[in-house]
């Protein structure tokens, strides 16, 4: 089948690379010239695992393509899927402008029937509304070409986003009433065939539960790591250690383990502004959304967490200061700055004077792009580099590489032999016994507890 997809980043590129893996043929499309003259090169934008040898083959093999032409996108493909981004507006709801403005382009170019489809994560009632701004534009140019939009949420997660399109744990397809549900249904089985062998992924529902859907699974993630961070922070006031509450909570299988990790703040451009937009969207229809308000000020609190151990080991002596850091990116295995607890505690450090030296296996040039040149801040070719005559270490994300470090070597290289770790890597008795202290999160009265 054709597709074109408009919006090429995380979620646009990878949905582009699998779909095109499988035998479809992709237009990708984006305002962003620069990107897209990068990727005609294979210079793929972002950090994604397995993505580079995947885009790179396809679009030799013919199947993907890109273009900055939005016309040539929408008479490419009777499919047009929107992966635009959906950022928080000023008081926290989603942001439909790039959403409605490829509505419109697509409204404006469209030269025969279309299925629209929603890949962005939009608030309930948004495919009603991007089907009234296609309907708008086509009555004003007397077009009576026919069009469904359909929701179809994405729920890959950065760092394995190509593992996740490929075996998706479930697709959700989202029709509104008017549509003509059967015929949909067979696009989209046929579409998704591929990554459907194994057993039926994929669940057809109304356009608004689809949505709904999308914001509460974002939602429930985010709740269960903000439940952790309290359960945490109580833990530490009350002397016990968390990571033995977790295990004997997770063993539960009512439970799980999965996702009751304590640490530093959940981030990302997914989870931050999911919660807000949910809440806004409550609130706008006079529901108060008390557990979601709690979940974003726990979170809020907790990125602040590692600024806290720091200013109480230097009893507020900060400035001046220098201060290693082990991990940027707001998760491993991507370079995705966007919410990252890292930026909190670094902007915390300058603000209170310290001087930041930073080492990220991906999101380098990202801090870069963010920061710019900056006398406070100084990017390191490797984790011991970053070391170097710092007065502590910070761990920011939980990387492979830095689970088990030479604890000889932290120690000689820095100044004081301090390890405050946002994300609970070691075992705090080895790390005392090498004379380091450490910090760590809800770890009770052994590592800076009350
Ligand atoms: N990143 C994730 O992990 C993830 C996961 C699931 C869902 N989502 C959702 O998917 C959507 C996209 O997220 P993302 O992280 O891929 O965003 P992104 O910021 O990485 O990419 C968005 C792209 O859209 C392009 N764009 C903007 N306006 C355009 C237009 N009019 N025409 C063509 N291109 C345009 C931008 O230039 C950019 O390249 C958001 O709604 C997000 O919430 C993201």
């Amino acid at each position: 089948m054709n597709v074109t997809v408009f919006g090429i980043g995380y979620v646009g590129l990878v949905q582009a690379a699998v779909l095109s893996e499988v035998g479809h043929h992709v237009c990708c499309v984006d305002v962003d010239a620069a990107r897209i003259e990068k990727l005609k090169q294979g210079i793929i934008p972002i950090y994604e695992p397995g993505l580079t040898p995947l885009v790179k083959s396809n679009f030799e093999a013919g199947r993907i393509t890109f273009t900055t032409n939005a016309e040539e996108g929408v008479n490419f493909a009777d499919m047009q899927f929107i992966a635009v981004g959906t950022p928080p507006d000023e008081d926290g709801a989603a942001d439909l402008k790039y959403v409605l403005a490829v509505a419109n382009t697509i409204a404006t170019h469209m030269q025969s029937a279309k299925v629209i489809v929603d890949k962005s994560t939009v608030p309930v009632g948004t495919a009603d509304k991007v089907a009234a701004s296609i309907q708008q534009a086509l009555t004003a140019k007397n077009s009576e070409l026919s069009f469904s939009v359909v929701s179809n949420p994405e729920f890959l997660k950065e760092g394995s986003a190509v593992a996740d399109c490929m075996r998706p744990d479930r697709i959700v397809v989202g029709i509104r009433p008017n549509d003509n549900s059967q015929h949909i249904q067979e696009t989209f089985k046929d579409l998704y065939a591929p990554f459907n062998r194994n057993h039926d992924r994929i669940i057809f529902m109304d356009a608004r539960s689809a949505e709904l859907t999308k914001y509460a699974a974002n939602c429930m993630l985010a709740t269960k790591v903000s439940f952790m961070n309290e359960m945490a922070n109580i833990a530490e006031k009350v002397g016990a250690d968390i990571e033995h509450v977790r295990q004997g909570i997770g063993s539960d299988s009512r439970i799980g383990f999965q996702f009751i990790y304590p640490g530093c703040g959940y981030g990302g451009s997914c989870f931050p502004k999911d919660v807000q937009a949910l809440s806004k969207t409550s609130e706008v229809i006079g529901y108060q959304p008390e557990l979601l308000h709690a979940v974003e000020a726990i979170n809020q609190r907790q990125k602040n967490k590692l600024f806290e151990y720091i200013n109480k080991h230097f009893k507020g002596n900060i400035k001046g200061k220098t201060f290693a850091l082990w991990g940027l990116s707001f998760k491993p295995k991507t370079d995705d700055m966007r919410e990252a607890p890292s930026r909190v505690l670094m902007e915390s450090l300058w603000a209170a004077g310290a001087k930041v030296q930073a080492f990220d296996p991906e999101a380098m040039e990202e801090t870069q792009r963010i920061y710019g040149s900056r006398e406070d801040l100084a990017l390191m070719g490797t984790k011991e580099a970053a070391l170097k005559g710092a007065d502590a270490l910070v761990i920011c994300t939980e990387w492979q590489n830095f689970k088990a470090p030479d604890f000889d070597l932290i120690k000689a290289e820095l100044k004081q032999p301090v390890i405050v770790d946002g994300r609970n890597l070691f075992d705090p008795e080895r790390v005392k016994a090498k004379g380091i202290e450490y910090y760590a999160i809800g770890r009770g009265l052994s590592v800076g507890g009350e």
